[in-house]
C-alpha cells in the first residue's frame, strides 16, 4: 500500500464513523507561549479541551504536520542517528470532544488495524495506565476491560506513568493512555523472545504506533491535578511508521515516504546509501529528514532567523548542510533541489508546498550558500590558528568563539583538528557554554502562576473599535515572574484594549473602580483570550472596572498602520504584484514593513513610493469598515490573504480608497490625519524579502 493510500484510508475510515476530517493545522503556534512548533495532533485542540472553547463538531479526523524540536518533546540529536526519529512527522488522529470516549477509540483502532490495513493481530500488543499513587489515580480497569473483548489477555501489558499518562506538558490537558505496539520481527526471532517483553524497550523493531489518550484531566502549575469538565479522545498514530510496518519496512526511511529523497540525494551525491550507521548513511537521514522540517516550516510562513521560532528552523538547516559538506563530501548547495523532490512528492495533498514553491527554494537556496561561506570562512579560521600555534591542544575559547560568533559546529571543529593531529580543551569549551546557556535561560525564564478565576466568563468580548473606554468585569488573573520581577496578567469580559496583533503592538492605559488604579503595561492575546498586563496586583480592585486606553498612543499606532496599508498598495502598483506583505511592525513612532522583492528598493523607488503615498494622504480619503464579512465577499473587494496566516470564515476588511485588507488592526477615520510619511530605511531581512522601515506619525512627548 502507498503512503498516500494509507493516508486516505485513515481519514476515510473515521469520516464513515461520522468524523469531520479536517486539514492539518500550520506546524508553526502563534498565539500559545507554552509552544512554539505543533507537536502533537492535540495542540490545536487544547482549549477546547480546556472547555474555552466551542468544538465545531464533537467529532474530528486529519493527519496533522507535527514538529519535535523544541520543549518537552525534542528529537533533533537523535534524528538521522537511529533509523526511526524524525524532526517533522505526521501525526494521524480522531477526536472526541466530550462524545464518544475509551470503548469506541478503542474498538474503532482495532478495527481500522486488523480489519482495514490488515496488520496481523498475533503481532499486535496493547498497554494500559497501571496507575500512579502519587497522583492518586487507579488502575485502568475500563480500557482493559474493552480490550480483553478484542486481543488475549496475554497481550494486555500494565504500564506506568512514564509510557502511559501522556501530557501535552507542564501544564494543560493530560490524561491516561493506552498505546498499541507492533512486533516487526522475524518469525524465528519471535519464537525465541516474545515480543511482550520488548515492548516499551527501545526495540526498533517492536515499536509504538498508536496512542489513544483519555482526556479527562488538567495538571495545574503546583503539580496538581483537576478533572476536565467533559471527557476527551486524543488520538495520535505516527504516519510514517504505520507505513513503515504496512510496507514490511525496518525503517521508516526505507518507506516511500523518504525513498524518492534518499535516491535523489544518492544520484547528485554519486554515494550510496547502504542502511547502517556510518556517517554516510546518518547524513543521508539527516538531509532527507530535515528537508522536509524546513521546507513545511517555510510554507507555513516560518523562515528561518536569527531569533526564537526562526532559529530552531535555521539551526536544523545548518544541521543538514553540514552533514552534506562533511560526510557527502557535498560543497555545494543541494537542500534546495531536494526541497523540489518534496515538493513534486507531497505537494498533492499539502498545496501550501506546491503554492510557495518558489519560495521555499529561494529561501533554502540563499541559507545554504549563507551557511556554506561561514564554513569555508570558519575552515580558514582554523588554519590560521594551527598555522599560529605549536601546541597540540587549542584553546576552549577559540573553538568556542568559533561556535558562538560564526555558528561553526563544534564537532567539525573537532574533525579538522583531529586531521591535522591536534584536539582541543573541551572542559575550557563547555565551561564557555554552559555560561552562555545560563545567560539566556535567566532571560527567557517566566514562572507563570495558576489563574485566579473571579469571575465565570469565557471570552473576551473586543470592544476597542468603537471605544476607548468601557465598563468591564475581572475575570481572572494570575501573577508572573520574570527576571525577578512581579507582574499580573488580566483578563476581562470585554475590553477596550487592541491586544498586539497584525503587527500592531498591543494598547496600554488603565484599569480604576473604587478608587483603585492599576496600570495596563501591555495587551496580548493568548488562545482566545485578551490578556492585559499590569506591574500591580488587581486584588485590591472591585470586580467591576472601568477600562481606559491610552488615546494618544492608540492614534498615532492608528495612524502608522493606515500608512502602512498605504504602503503596500503603493509597492504593488510601482514594483509590482509579486509584492506580498511577510511582516509588519506597528508603533506609536514607526513602522516596518517586509515584503517580498528580490532586488534592493532603490533610493528612485522610494522617492516615488513616498510621493503615491502622500498623495494618498492629502486626498484625505475616508476609512471604510467591513466588520464580519465572508472571506469570499473581501476577496471581491482586492483584499488578499496574507501569508503564513489563518483565517476564519468571516473576515474584516479595511478600504481606503484602492487599498483593500484583511485587517483586524486599528486606524484612522481618513488618510489626511496621517500628515505626512517618511521613509527612513531600506534593507534585507532574509531571501527575497525587503524591509522597509518608516513614519506614519511620531509621538512629540520626548
Ligand atoms: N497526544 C497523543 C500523542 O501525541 C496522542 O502521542
Amino acid at each position: 500500500m502507498k503512503s498516500a493510500d494509507i493516508r486516505d484510508k485513515f481519514l476515510q475510515f473515521f469520516s464513515s464513523k461520522n468524523h469531520l476530517v479536517v486539514p492539518s493545522a500550520p506546524l508553526v503556534v502563534k498565539n500559545d507561549p507554552t509552544l512554539m512548533f505543533t507537536n502533537a495532533g492535540m495542540n490545536r485542540f487544547k482549549d477546547i479541551f480546556l472547555g474555552n472553547e466551542p468544538a465545531e463538531s464533537p467529532r474530528v479526523a486529519d493527519t496533522q504536520k507535527c514538529l519535535r524540536v523544541s520543549g518537552k518533546h525534542n528529537d533533533l540529536e537523535e534524528v538521522g542517528v537511529d533509523t526511526y526519529h524524525h524532526t517533522l512527522f505526521e501525526m494521524l488522529g480522531n477526536w472526541s470532544f466530550g462524545d464518544y470516549y475509551k470503548k469506541e477509540a478503542i474498538e474503532w483502532a482495532w478495527e481500522l488495524l486488523t480489519e482495514v490495513y490488515k496488520i496481523d493481530k498475533d503481532r499486535l500488543y496493547v498497554t494500559v495506565f497501571e496507575g500512579d499513587k502519587s497522583d492518586g489515580i487507579e488502575f485502568d480497569r475500563e480500557a482493559y476491560d474493552h480490550w480483553k473483548g478484542l486481543i488475549s489477555e496475554d497481550r494486555i501489558i500494565a504500564a506506568s506513568k512514564k509510557d502511559n499518562f501522556w501530557e501535552m506538558g507542564d501544564t494543560g490537558p493530560c490524561g491516561p493512555c493506552s498505546e498499541i505496539h507492533v512486533d516487526m520481527r522475524t518469525d524465528a526471532e519471535r519464537n525465541s523472545v516474545s515480543g511482550k517483553e520488548l515492548v516499551n524497550a527501545d526495540h526498533p523493531q517492536v515499536i509504538e504506533i498508536w496512542n489513544l489518550v483519555f482526556m479527562e484531566l488538567q495538571r495545574r502549575s503546583d503539580g496538581s491535578l483537576e478533572p476536565l469538565k467533559a471527557k476527551h479522545i486524543d488520538t495520535g498514530m505516527g504516519f510514517e511508521r504505520l507505513s513503515m510496518v504496512l510496507q514490511g519496512k525496518t525503517s521508516s526511511y526505507d518507506t516511500d515516504v523518504f525513498s524518492p529523497l534518499i535516491d535523489f540525494i544518492a544520484k547528485e551525491t554519486g554515494k550510496k546509501y547502504t542502511r547502517g550507521d556510518s556517517k554516510q548513511d546518518v547524513a543521508f537521514r539527516v538531509l532527507a529528514d530535515h528537508v522536509r522540517a524546513v521546507a513545511f516550516a517555510i510554507a507555513d510562513g516560518q523562515m528561518p532567523s536569527n531569533t526564537g521560532t526562526g532559529y530552531v528552523i535555521r539551526r536544523i538547516l545548518r544541521r543538514a548542510v553540514r552533514y552534506a559538506y562533511s560526510f557527502l563530501d557535498r560543497k555545494e548547495p543541494l537542500l534546495q533541489e531536494l526541497a523540489e523532490v518534496l515538493i513534486a512528492q507531497m505537494g498533492g495533498f499539502f498545496e501550501e508546498l506546491k503554492s510557495n514553491e518558489k519560495l521555499i527554494r529561494d529561501v533554502i537556496r540563499e541559507e545554504e550558500e549563507a551557511f556554506l561561506r561561514t564554513l569555508a570562512k570558519g575552515i580558514q579560521l582554523i588554519d590560521d590558528i594551527l598555522q599560529n600555534t605549536k601546541d597540540d591542544r587549542i584553546g576552549g575559547e577559540v573553538v568556542f568563539e568559533l561556535y558562538d560568533t560564526f555558528g561553526f559546529p563544534v564537532d567539525l571543529t573537532a574533525l579538522i583538528l583531529s586531521e591535522h593531529g591536534k584536539t582541543y580543551d573541551e572542559t575550557a569549551f563547555q565551561k564557555a557554554l554552559e555560561a552562555q546557556k545560563k545567560r539566556s535561560r535567566s532571560a527567557a525564564v517566566q514562572d507563570t502562576g495558576d489563574w485566579v478565576v473571579v469571575g465565570n466568563y469565557r471570552a473576551t468580548e473586543f470592544v476597542g473599535y468603537d471605544s476607548l473606554e468601557t465598563e468591564m468585569n475581572l475575570a481572572r488573573y494570575r501573577k508572573v515572574t520574570q527576571k525577578g520581577k512581579d507582574f499580573y496578567q488580566l483578563v476581562f469580559d470585554r475590553t477596550p484594549f487592541y491586544p498586539e496583533g497584525g503587527g500592531q503592538t498591543g494598547d496600554r492605559g488603565y484599569v480604576e473602580g473604587e478608587g483603585v488604579r492599576i496600570p495596563v503595561i501591555g495587551t496580548f492575546r493568548e488562545n482566545n483570550l485578551i490578556v492585559h498586563l499590569s506591574p500591580k496586583s488587581p486584588e485590591a480592585l472591585p470586580a467591576a472596572v472601568k477600562g481606559v486606553v491610552d488615546a494618544e498612543r492608540r492614534s498615532l499606532t492608528a495612524k502608522n498602520h493606515t500608512a502602512t496599508h498605504l504602503l503596500h498598495h503603493a509597492l504593488r502598483a510601482l514594483l509590482g504584484t509579486h509584492v506580498e506583505q511577510r511582516g509588519s511592525l506597528l508603533e506609536k513612532d514607526y513602522l516596518r514593513f517586509d515584503f517580498s522583492h528580490f532586488a534592493k528598493v532603490t533610493d528612485e523607488e522610494i522617492r516615488k513610493i513616498e510621493q503615491a503615498v502622500n498623495a494618498a494622504v492629502r486626498r484625505d480619503i475616508p476609512l471604510e469598515e467591513f466588520r464580519n464579512i465572508p472571506m469570499a465577499e473581501a476577496r471581491e473587494m482586492g483584499a488578499m490573504a496574507l501569508f503564513g496566516e489563518k483565517y476564519g470564515d468571516s473576515v474584516r476588511a479595511i478600504r481606503f480608497g484602492e487599498s483593500v485588507e484583511l485587517c483586524g488592526g486599528t486606524h484612522v477615520r481618513a488618510t489626511g490625519e496621517i500628515g505626512f510619511f517618511k521613509i527612513v530605511s531600506e534593507g534585507s531581512v532574509a531571501a527575497g524579502i525587503r524591509r522597509l522601515a518608516g513614519q506614519g506619525a511620531r509621538s512629540t512627548a520626548p
